[in-house]
């Protein structure tokens, strides 16, 4: 038995949705342990595609457990959706999806709260999903959130609604001058979804613990990526939670003793959505191809990712934060066809060489980086199963980044499709 961690290693959108996919096949758990429907993970099987915002991609392979931790932010109209849009392709959540009591629940007036002071903050905003994701998170914290349990109990929901709903208009009217909402309406549309999610509300903690306890294999599935985490990530330019390794334990209720392995999902290069630094951006023709090639676009807001070189400070830090205990490389095939790749060691800012990730944006936004070339390959690389089949430089890139980091790259995606796939190590 085993548990294991899956962790973004940058800024999300690794590919972490289809090894999780992958890994699924030997695991007995799936659990989402943060962040909401700002996640998009993109699965291909047998060439249909599909996309999931909050419920684990595990869901796709049957009779496998999901879980929607209490680190998760749940807008129950999404997970409606989310699960009609599943049965419509014959997949039925019904028997396997378990949501934690104490996850809280994304309300009208975060999306309303969250719109209006993106639109303040005018040239210095996040670039948010527009999820309600920070506003929520926000409210959790303040101690006013309304969690899942609150969505079948109607006496506690409207009290809490109404308490925050007074605060959150005097906020939209007064200093957004914005359109207050109508509790009413929030009461009735809630407690439709509440009809539809009670069911699967549950202690998830006690779940996930007795399935550890019991020899399971269970995968602990992140959202979005180490540099979006809200304290170790390119702050304030982040998500609103602990995407890191960490978060599984508090998202979940797992103590950290019964963790077992951390694989870190790495983009052969990097990419970014939203605003903030990004040192290694190329903003040209270069960085157009890559998108092109890799469908660099938002699977939850269809926006199209800013592109880069692969970030060894980037990747160290992570190997850091997360204690990973290997690598899984993915889109490695974007690469195929490039006469020079390009991997950052260092960062030059004011004179002084950084060669570890540094935390204050001014110098990640200033800083030129510093590159090693390596020969890239001509070959294709798409749907490759064994290491030795890759080409030459292909190997050597994986090899170079390897000895670099001091850590073990242990899967390899080669391509969209489940089985475009070299496994190195098995995680279970
Ligand atoms: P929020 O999570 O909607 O509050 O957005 C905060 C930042 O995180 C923005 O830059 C988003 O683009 C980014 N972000 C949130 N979720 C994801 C994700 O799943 N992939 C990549 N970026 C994300």
């Amino acid at each position: 038995m085993s548990t294991v961690v899956i962790v973004g290693t940058q800024w999300g959108d690794e590919g972490k949705g289809k090894i999780v996919d992958f890994l699924t096949e030997r695991a007995d758990v799936v659990a989402r342990y943060q962040g909401g429907n700002n996640a998009g993970h993109t699965v291909v099987i047998n060439n249909e595609k599909y996309i999931l915002h909050l419920i684990p991609s595990g869901v796709l392979h049957k009779g496998k457990k999901c879980i929607i931790g209490n680190g998760v932010v749940i807008d129950p109209a999404a997970l409606i959706e989310e699960m009609d849009g599943l049965r419509e392709k014959g997949i039925n959540v019904d028997d396997n999806l378990l949501i934690a009591k104490n996850a809280h629940v994304i309300m009208p007036y975060h999306m309303a709260i969250e719109r209006e002071s993106e639109n303040k903050k005018g040239n210095k905003k996040i670039g948010t999903t527009g999820r309600g994701i920070g506003p929520s998170y926000t409210d959790k914290v303040a101690r006013y959130g309304i969690r899942m349990m609150d969505l079948p109990a109607p006496d506690i929901f409207r009290e809490k609604l109404t308490a925050n709903l007074s605060a959150v208009n005097f906020l939209l009217e007064n200093l957004y001058k914005a359109a207050p909402l109508n509790a009413d309406e929030i009461y009735a549309q809630y407690m439709k979804y509440a009809e539809r999610l009670s069911r699967y509300i549950t202690d998830t903690d006690v779940f996930i613990n007795n399935e550890i306890d019991s020899k399971r294999n269970v995968l602990f599935e992140g959202a979005q990526g180490t540099l979006l985490d809200v304290d170790h990530g390119t702050y304030p330019f982040v998500t609103s939670s602990n995407t890191i390794a960490g978060g599984a334990c508090t998202g979940l209720g797992v103590g950290p003793t019964k963790i077992n392995k951390v694989l870190g999902i790495a983009k052969a290069y990097t990419t970014r959505v939203g605003e903030g630094p990004f040192p290694t951006e190329l903003k040209d023709e270069l960085g157009e191809s890559i998108r092109q090639k890799g469908g660099e676009f938002g699977a939850t807001t269809g926006r199209a990712r800013r592109c880069g070189w692969l970030d060894i400070l980037i990747l160290k830090h992570a190997i850091r934060i997360n204690g990973l205990t290997g690598i899984a490389l993915t889109k490695l095939d974007i690469l195929d066809g490039f006469d020079k790749l390009k991997i950052c060691v260092g960062y030059k800012y004011n004179g002084k060489l950084y060669e570890e990730f540094p935390k204050e944006i001014e110098v990640l936004t200033h800083c030129e980086p510093v590159y090693v070339e390596v020969k890239g390959w001509k070959e294709s690389t798409l749907g490759i199963k064994e290491f030795d089949k890759l080409p030459a430089n292909a190997r050597k890139y994986i090899k170079k980044i390897e000895k670099m980091l001091k850590i073990k790259v242990q899967i390899i995606s080669t391509g969209q499709k489940r089985d475009e796939i070299i496994v190195l190590k098995e995680q279970f």
